[in-house]
């Protein structure tokens, strides 16, 4: 049951929750048969017809509107990549940065977005990383390591190792205060947490859509800010040019580039991972990402009930300000978990600080129930 919409009918759309407790979307989603059959219906187009290229191409533009929507922004903002790790690297060498600028990043992030900044070190770029205090990063959080030389600030806006939400919006505004760009990693976000790109302000905000967005990995979202215009790619194709050669001749006088998100694009797309974020995207429109995050949080309560009960620890931040709807780090006491789980059909991940419970959108109140009382039958044995 829910408050919020018809899980049930959901769950029908992922009969492989029904064989297995799958408490692990933060790692990625299952597939719903209606993306499936999206990728299948792509697959029969190219087999049967050898590609109706420019049709698919103009679905592409579309999905592109609809991310965009998704995402409070412009469609000329919203570029397709590979992966959240593209995009910031992308963002990461697209910023103009020079040796002895620094950039603030969030002790204990994910690597990826840490490793495309600590890459610019070998061009003299420093890159600090700040502690959190408490169980949130606001602007609080930056304001006093912030120099003269302060170039950018980047982070997650939820973490995959504990469940933090961080308050992105009050980080964008610090940023636009101190005129430092901001580049934000919605990996863990997007699809599960609505996301108003307009109020967060973000020079970049990228994502893969392997997990809230449920398509296969692959493909990646990132958005750019229109307004800043010293933001170049450090890759350059046909597709980067705002008047690309019609004769397909490449001419070194002829490198002005796009002014939209697309001169970050490099190439041919993911297209059937596109056309199955076109089906992913009805399943999630249809519910709404606000019903998404609410019933989420639901079954987030319930879970920390359980855990209260059983006296259990629960490793990120309780309040439902300052966590994520969906991610829960569970602190077990002994050891052999993952392999007690495992035996039960029980899917999660080992997370630094225990084990890592996080919901979809097809999650029911009973899979919480049923995931205490496996538990529970454990925590008197160990
Ligand atoms: C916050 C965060 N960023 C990035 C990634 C992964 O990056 P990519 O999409 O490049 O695989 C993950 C999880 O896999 C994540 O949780």
């Amino acid at each position: 049951m829910s408050r919020h919409y018809d899980v049930e009918a959901v769950r029908r759309e992922f009969p492989v929750v029904e064989r297995m407790l799958y408490l692990d979307s933060a790692h990625q989603t299952p597939l719903a048969a209606s993306v499936r059959d999206a990728l299948l219906r792509f697959y029969s187009e190219g087999h049967d017809f050898a590609g109706p290229k420019p049709v698919w191409l103009a679905r592409v533009d579309e999905v592109r509107r609809r991310v965009a929507r998704l995402l409070n922004c412009a469609p000329s903002q919203i570029a397709f990549t590979k992966n959240t790790s593209e995009g910031m690297n992308i963002a990461a060498n697209a910023l103009p940065l020079e040796a002895g600028d620094n950039v603030l990043l969030v002790e204990g992030d994910h690597p990826n977005n840490a490793y495309a900044f600590l890459n610019l070190t070998r061009r003299g770029v420093e890159v600090r990383f700040v502690p959190l205090r408490g169980e949130t990063a606001d602007a609080s959080t930056f304001a006093d390591a912030i120099d003269g030389r302060t170039r950018a600030i980047s982070l997650s806006h939820v973490t995959f190792h504990a469940g933090h939400r961080f308050d992105v919006e009050a980080i964008g505004r610090l940023c636009r205060e101190r005129g430092l760009f901001f580049v934000v990693d919605a990996m863990q976000s997007t699809g599960v947490v609505p996301l108003d790109a307009a109020a967060i302000g973000a020079t970049f905000l990228g994502s893969g859509c392997h997990k809230g967005l449920l398509v296969p990995q692959g493909l990646g979202i990132l958005l750019c800010r229109e307004d800043v215009r010293e933001l170049n790619p450090a890759y350059m194709a046909m597709s980067s040019l705002a008047s690309p050669p019609a004769d397909y001749i490449a001419r070194a006088d002829n490198m002005a580039l796009r002014a939209d998100a697309g001169r970050f694009e490099i190439g041919n797309f993911n297209l059937p991972d596109i056309h199955a974020l076109a089906a992913s995207l009805d399943l999630i429109e249809g519910i709404g990402v606000a019903s998404i995050e609410a019933h989420a949080y639901d079954l987030g309560d319930r879970l920390i009930g359980h855990c209260d009960e059983m006296g259990v620890r629960l490793v990120g931040p309780r309040d439902r300000a300052q966590r994520a709807p969906h991610i829960y780090v569970l602190d077990l006491p002994g050891e052999g978990w993952i392999d007690y789980l495992a035996s039960e059909n029980v899917r999660i991940s080992p997370e630094r600080d225990g084990i890592r419970v996080s919901f979809g959108l097809f999650n029911s109140e009973s899979d919480v129930d049923r995931f205490a009382a496996i538990v529970k039958r454990r925590l008197g044995a160990v």
